[in-house]
């Protein structure tokens, strides 16, 4: 039951062939897609042959195969994990019945909402990263732009049947809105701020996979205890294919991270930027950006909004099944609030709080990351150590988004603010600097001078090996 079914326009693991209306309808979108990609995906890059892995399986090992595609070939399609007879809803007041195979009718509106909050971003960051590939430091790394990109892709269409197939006209008309909206357009944006953010250069994408593809790592996993079944087993099986984004977003930036270390060790006293390569503390401030503007994705920290999901057993915690307790109506959760300019501690209601435990989980699993790169300075002898900035500081949304913060999370006026942030968030001559890096590396094998060449290639082949025929 796990096997894929290829033989089918669109691949999937759902028994289509069964639905011909949802078949048709979902045919009917296919080429809208193809349009899309073509029009706002990856510019060029459209007729070479790379290196790709497409899923051929949803069982944890063994799912993918590896070979040569032309993206637009790519077979977009819609997998889910094997369906548990057995399973009940985890959490929330509904904990212990039977989990929904059907959209529950009082939750439509909230479910159709967090599918299509879950959709837009999968999009909007293939819209995003369309240029790099025209600046890839490496026929690698070109490569595994790619399979993000297709990836994404995927998650669309994984939401897309979700829409088409439990949420009749109106499913079918967000998933038509999901092809209009576009990353930063003014007058149609994507629904959320981190994917209106240009990402339009390498160091930036590599930001982009660490913190904002684990944004939706947290996402998923919330959604992936949803009590409504199709959204459930749709995300798990999404969270094996987001492995691979986060993993290019955290060697990525150690990879930049490590050229810089190997520079000033062959030159002590020199800048490194003298021979082509990212300063330390230029890589911290795009840290501190993409970090602070994915941490915003969580929403405000005390919310009714999630305490409603939650309760209606939507979208639950991060790992649901480590909590002793899983209707979360007593306890509560100590916040610093910001209110009329002063932080003061309150004690917010469990399922108020909801937003602020899932952003908890995802800053620890982001330390991890940043554990890692400091192993790589470490591994130099070089004294420098990254640190993840407050989740005060930077804030769009929420309480801190009123106020302004130090890097350690401090109150601070506007002018203290104005005249510290060039130190913390990339200003216009790192990004000029950047960009100015930013020059293809296409041959087989080499790395542009900015980035260390990876400890071992895709698949077990080779870093030389040819990921994208040119
Ligand atoms: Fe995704
Ligand atoms: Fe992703």
């Amino acid at each position: 039951m796990t096997g894929i079914d290829y033989s089918q326009k669109i691949p999937n693991n759902v028994d289509l062939s069964s639905d011909k209306r949802l078949q048709r309808a979902l045919e009917e979108w296919q080429p809208n897609y193809i349009e899309w990609w073509k029009s706002v995906g990856p510019t060029d890059f459209n007729t070479n042959e790379v290196y790709l892995r497409t899923a051929v399986s949803v069982n944890a090992d063994g799912w993918a195969h590896f070979g040569y595609v032309k993206m637009p070939e790519y077979r977009w399609g819609i997998f889910l994990e094997p369906r548990d007879a057995e399973r009940r809803i985890g959490f929330g007041d509904h904990e212990g019945e039977a989990a929904w195979q059907q959209v529950p009718g009082e939750y439509r509106n909230w479910l159709r909402r967090l599918i299509v909050t879950q959709a837009d971003t999968e999009p909007a960051s293939v819209e995003q990263q369309r240029l790099l590939g025209h600046t890839a430091p490496s026929l690698y790394d070109l490569r595994n732009l790619f399979q993000v990109n297709v990836e994404e892709g995927r998650h669309l269409w994984a939401m897309v049947y979700l829409l088409h197939s439990y949420f009749g006209r109106d499913g079918r008309e967000e998933a038509e809105e999901l092809l209009q909206r576009r990353s930063g357009n003014p007058d149609h944006p994507r629904i959320l701020g981190t994917f209106n953010e240009p990402c339009q250069d390498w160091l930036s994408f590599f930001c982009f996979t660490m913190f904002t593809d684990r944004d939706g790592k947290f996402q998923l996993l919330a959604l992936a205890e949803s009590g409504f079944d199709p959204l459930a087993r749709t995300c798990r099986f999404m969270l094996t294919e987001e492995a691979h984004h986060m993993f290019v977003g955290q060697t990525g930036v150690g990879r930049v991270i490590d050229r810089a270390c190997t520079l000033m060790k062959e030159h002590p006293g020199k800048d490194v930027t003298e021979f082509g390569a990212i300063p330390l503390e230029l890589i911290q401030r795009y840290i501190n950006f993409w970090y602070s503007s994915s941490t915003d994705l969580y929403g405000a920290e005390v919310s009714s909004n999630s305490a409603n999901f939650f309760a209606a057993g939507l979208k639950g915690r991060a790992y649901e099944d480590r909590y002793k307790e899983h209707k979360a109506n007593e306890g509560s959760m100590r916040i610093e609030r910001f209110v009329d300019g002063k932080l003061s501690a309150e004690d917010v209601a469990m399922r108020n709080a909801m937003n602020e435990v899932l952003r908890s989980e995802y800053i620890k699993d982001c330390e991890k990351g940043v554990d890692y790169w400091n192993r790589i300075t470490e591994k130099h002898g070089i004294d420098f150590k990254f640190k993840l900035p407050h989740r005060r500081f930077n804030r769009r949304i929420g309480d801190y988004a009123a106020g302004r913060f130090d890097f350690d999370g401090n109150p601070i006026s506007e002018a203290e603010w104005n005249q510290k942030v060039d130190q913390w968030l990339p200003n216009e001559k790192d990004r000029a600097y950047v960009k100015s890096l930013m020059v293809p590396c296409h041959e087989k094998g080499k790395f542009a001078s900015w980035i260390s060449a990876p400890l071992r290639g895709i698949n077990d082949q080779p870093t030389d090996f040819e990921y994208v025929k040119l």
